[in-house]
Formats: structure tokens, sequence, C-alpha cells
């Protein structure tokens, strides 16, 4: 019958049967090569929301959804977010390597030296009202970097797109920051060259003129774990939207301004801004109970913010180490974490983990649950929480379009389910 590393598909229409290889990765769940299956069985598979397939071959993360395990490159999410820095996840993912330690300086310069934008770009921020979402205006201005930057735009030259690749991670911080400074009416900052690559994110955020700052560095410490929490996560729908464009040779800065448009979803990366609006809306721990009984009901469009995951069917690992950083964060005295926000996430969390409801969906907080309430006692407003989500993962995003690009991939071009009219055109 069937060879041994195959899966056979019969047709009970007509008995028409076709083998299907199984391909085997390093670790994780095999996968069946359908690539033929329209050829020799003359239909599509279907697979809404893409829950089961796999649409690339990647050696850049791994997620264990059962045993909520994350890995980048072989190396785990806590190693890296609690012995690393964000500048060591970057390499990483983007040169396949921890950097030694003259590496990891030479990187960091090299971020340092493209972390300034053409002053040209700076007009860009006077044509967006002062309302402007930033992440408007971060995919705008990420794709309006191949306007000022045309010197290197060759996406079959490796030289060029790690150069596109470094000012596209070194720049994004200063348009966020710009961005944010712009709609307050506040003076723009400038990077300052002595301070690191996420140091120069808050600086950016809340200096005055002339190096008026007040920075920690356990907020430094913070800021740097939440990016490297959220440098990269397999398929997720942000990186499969990069993924399609880079698989239309279209350069990196259009692919990463596509990515930050669909990251912005409040069913993605917009939803750590959405958990502190609820938070705020549900507002006291005797109202937990309503919202609860509003996010089960299935005729209620209302749902738990930061809870639920795609992959993830056990505690999202990354949520657990946020939840770590808030509590440290909770015992500095001079840092302002929301108490009255944290008690009510808490009772969230507490009530959702017993309930019948979440329990039997393998519904737990997922990063965002976290990142919201840690990033808000940075002082960092809520409408730039997925514009840091963006700094986090655009390393992970390039990554992702290099590694298309070296696998040669095809252009990404799926089929559908038609369920359209017939054919009606009137005689002519
Ligand atoms: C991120 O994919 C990634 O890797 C993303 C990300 C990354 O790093 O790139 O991890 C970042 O986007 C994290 C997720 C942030 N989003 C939210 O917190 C929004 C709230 N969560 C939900 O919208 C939802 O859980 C999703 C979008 C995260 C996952 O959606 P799925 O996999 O399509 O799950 P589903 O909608 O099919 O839900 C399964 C069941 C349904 O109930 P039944 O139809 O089976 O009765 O669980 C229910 C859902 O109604 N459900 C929820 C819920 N999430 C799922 N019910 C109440 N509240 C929720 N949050």
């Amino acid at each position: 019958m069937g060879q041994k590393n195959s899966v056979t598909v019969t047709d009970n229409r007509n008995g028409k049967s076709y083998e299907f290889p199984i391909l085997d990765g390093t670790i994780g769940p095999s996968v069946v090569d359908i690539s033929s299956f329209y050829k020799n069985l003359g239909m599509f598979t279907f697979d809404n929301g893409l829950t089961s397939t796999a649409s690339c071959q990647s050696a850049i993360t791994y997620i264990d959804g059962e045993k909520g395990k994350l890995m980048y490159r072989g190396y785990d999410i806590s190693y890296l977010a609690t012995q690393k820095i964000f500048a060591d996840t970057a390499h990483l993912l983007l040169y396949k390597k921890l950097p030694t330690d003259e590496e990891r300086e030479a990187f960091r310069l090299e971020l340092k030296r493209r972390s300034f934008i053409h002053e040209g770009m700076i007009k860009l921020f006077d044509a967006f009202p002062d309302n402007a979402h930033p992440m408007a205006i971060l995919s705008a201005a990420v794709s309006t970097l191949s306007t000022f930057y045309f010197d290197h735009l060759d996406v079959d030259s490796p030289s060029e797109y790690m150069e596109m690749a470094k000012r596209i991670i070194a720049k994004i911080p200063t348009i966020a920051a710009f961005s944010y400074r712009y709609s307050r009416g506040l003076p723009i900052i400038y990077p300052n060259l002595d301070r690191g690559f996420v140091e120069n994110i808050l600086y950016m955020l809340r200096a005055f003129p002339y190096d008026h700052v007040n920075l920690k560095p356990i907020e430094v410490k913070a800021l740097d774990t939440i990016l490297t929490l959220h440098a990269d996560h397999e398929q997720n729908a942000s990186t499969t939207t990069v993924r399609t464009v880079a698989s239309t040779h279209a350069h990196p800065y259009a692919a990463v301004s596509a990515g930050i448009g669909a990251l912005w979803g409040r069913a993605h990366g917009g939803a750590n801004e959405s958990v502190i609006r609820q938070l705020e809306v549900i507002g006291d721990v005797k109202n937990v109970e309503k919202y609860i009984a509003k996010a089960k009901d299935k005729n209620d469009p209302f749902r738990l913010m930061g809870f639920g995951h795609r992959v993830y069917k056990n505690f999202d690992p990354r949520a657990a180490i946020l939840k770590n950083i808030r509590d440290q964060l909770m015992k500095e005295s001079d840092i302002k974490i929301d108490e009255n926000l944290v008690e009510v996430a808490n009772k969230i969390e507490e009530t959702a983990l017993k309930d019948e409801y979440f329990i039997k969906r393998n519904l737990y907080p997922n990063i965002d649950f976290y990142s919201g309430l840690i990033l808000r006692a940075l002082g960092i407003p809520k409408d730039m929480f997925a514009v840091i989500f963006v700094i986090g993962r655009a390393p992970g995003w390039i990554a992702q379009w290099i590694e298309l690009k070296e696998h040669n991939e095809r252009i990404t071009r799926p089929r559908q389910l038609y369920v359209g009219p017939e054919e009606r055109t009137p005689k002519y």
C-alpha cells in the first residue's frame, strides 16, 4: 500500500487515490507536501485562517504551543531575555549566530551610525494631523525610506539587503520617537550617540533639549526585554504579510511597511493597546465577573484582549517573563505602575484560569496581556505600544524576508473556494 513516509488521500466520489510525501523537520510536527494536490486530484485544500497549514520551511523560530516553548534559532526565549540583550537577539536573527563581544560592538556601532533619518524626511511628519496614530506614520515613513535611501535597493544583492536591514532596524526607533514628539507638539530629540540602542528609545521619547532626562537602568532593561520577546514569532499574520510581499521581490522597506499595517490590528499587535483600554473600561475588580461573562457570551462581540493565542494552548512563555518584569517594576518606588489596573488584570487572570470556558478552549494570557502595563509604567503612551512591538519585531521580519530570498521561494499565490454567482453575462 502506501510508502512509509506518506499520506494517501482518496476521493470517495470516484475512488481516485493519491499519495503525498511527509516531510520531517528538525523538531516539531511533520508536514504533508500537498503542492501536487490540485494537479492530481483536481481540488484545492481548504484551511480557513491557515490553522493547519505550513506556509514555508524556516530555520528561524520554533514554537511548541502545547508546552509553551519558544526558541529563536535554537536558543530558548528565557535564555535570550535574561542572559542576553536585544542587540544580541537581533544579530542572531539576522546573522544566524549570537555575536562575540567584538561582533556585538561592531553591530551596535553599525546601528548607531544609521540611527539618524534624512532631514528631508522630517517634512513627512508635517503632512499628518496632530492626532495621527503613530502606526500610520510609521508604516508610511518606513516605505518612504526607500525614496531617501535609494542607493542600495537591489533585492538580489546580499550586501544591499543587509544595508536595508540595518537602516530599517536603526531608523524605526527614531521615526517612532519623532512621530510621538510631533503629535504632542514637543521638540524632536535626535538620537544621542553616547547612549545604547534601547536607552536611546526612552531618551528620544522623554528628553528635553540639552539632555534633561532621567532614565533608570531597570527601565532600559525592561524595554530591552520587551523588544527581545517581540523579536520574532514564526509565521504569524504580520510575518506572513512580510513574506508574501517579499515573494513578489519587493524590497524590505515595502515588506516591513506592509507588516506594520498587518500588525496594527487589535487581534494581533494592536492587542497591547486594547488590553490597557479594556482594563481602564473594566476599571475595578468588582466589574471583572461582568466582563468575563461578556467574553463568554457568543452573542457579545466583546473578547478578553490579551487572552488566547492561535498557537499557544498553554501559557505564552513571553507572558510569564513579562509578568515577572511587571512585578519587579512594582517594587521600584519611583516607577509608577497603575496598581488598580494591575489588580484588575490579576483578577481577570485568576478568574479566567479557573473558568471552564477558558480552560476548555486553552485560553491563557498572551504577551499582550502584560506588555501594556509595563510600557505604561515606562511612560510610553498607549498609541505607541504597537510601535514598540514593531521596533522589536523588525529584526524578525527582515530575517524572514532574507530567508525567503535565500530559498528563492516562489510568489505566494493561494487559490480559493469560489461561492459567487454563476455566469450571468447578458448577450451583447
Ligand atoms: C499576538 O500569531 C502570533 O504569533 C501573534 C503574536 C506574535 O508574537 O506575533 O503572538 C502576537 O497577536 C498575540 C495575540 C493578541 N491578540 C489578542 O490578545 C486578541 C484577543 N485574542 C483573540 O482575538 C484570539 O484568541 C486570537 C486572535 C489571539 C486567536 O484567534 P484564533 O486562533 O482564531 O482563535 P478562535 O478565534 O478560533 O478562538 C477559539 C475559541 C472561540 O470560541 P468557540 O467558537 O470555540 O466557542 O476561543 C474563543 C473563541 O470565541 N476565544 C475567546 C478569546 N480568544 C478566543 N473568547 C474570549 N476572549 C478571547 N480573547
